[in-house]
């Protein structure tokens, strides 16, 4: 029983839309219409600049955290936290707030296995930066990352449970690539640059 209200309420938290709220009520912009139509903290980036990008990768991120205490709190082992922090992927990427629509899962993601296993998250992160430096893809760094996530969990012998984790959160994340995938494929994706909602 617990698991289903872990699951419930960290979905529930993880449908909250960070970066619509903050695209639309301070800088009057949907990013739904603007750049890759992402909610994420990379097409905040690219269409309102560096700090809206900071807040909403943070608030997005906290969604993750928040997911995992809610298992460690209500459900007290391992399975009922990776309950949780899937759950609350899983609301940012298919909304209920947003017709079950949503984002890429990469910040809640990684705010997810930073409380699970801060060693991965730091061998993901800096592979991530790495490949964004050198190509300027943040998805291209997103999805190789997401599958460098069950990968670098199995070489580190981490508990089964987090590599099976791993896996779903890891597909979670490049299934919502989808149009990244396909703009990457045609040579049309967008290299990042900073925008400015004073631009807009
Ligand atoms: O974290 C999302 C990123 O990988 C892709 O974002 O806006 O280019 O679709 P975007």
């Amino acid at each position: 029983m617990e698991y289903v209200l872990v699951i419930i309420a960290s979905y529930l938290i993880g449908s909250i839309p960070n970066g619509l709220i903050i695209g639309k009520n301070i800088y009057n912009i949907d990013l739904r219409q603007s750049g890759s139509k992402n909610i994420g903290a990379t097409n905040a980036y690219r269409i309102l600049g560096p700090w809206p990008a900071f807040w909403v990768f943070l608030t997005d991120a906290l969604k993750g955290v928040a997911g995992v205490l809610l298992g460690h709190y209500l459900g007290a082992t391992a399975m009922a936290e990776l309950a949780g922090g899937i759950g609350a992927i899983a609301g940012h990427n298919w909304s209920v707030f947003l017709k079950f629509k949503g984002g890429r899962g990469v910040a809640t993601g990684l705010g997810v296995i930073a409380m699970i296993t801060p060693l991965v998250t730091a061998v993901v992160f800096t592979v991530w930066a790495v490949i964004v430096g050198i190509t300027r893809y943040v998805s291209l760094a997103s999805i190789i990352a997401a599958a460098l996530v069950p990968v670098s969990m199995w070489f580190l012998k981490v508990e089964q449970e987090f590599f099976y984790f791993g896996i779903l959160a890891a597909l979670f994340v490049i299934i919502r690539h989808r149009p990244n995938i396909e703009r990457l494929l045609k040579g049309e994706e967008t290299k990042i640059k900073a925008g400015s909602a004073k631009d807009t």
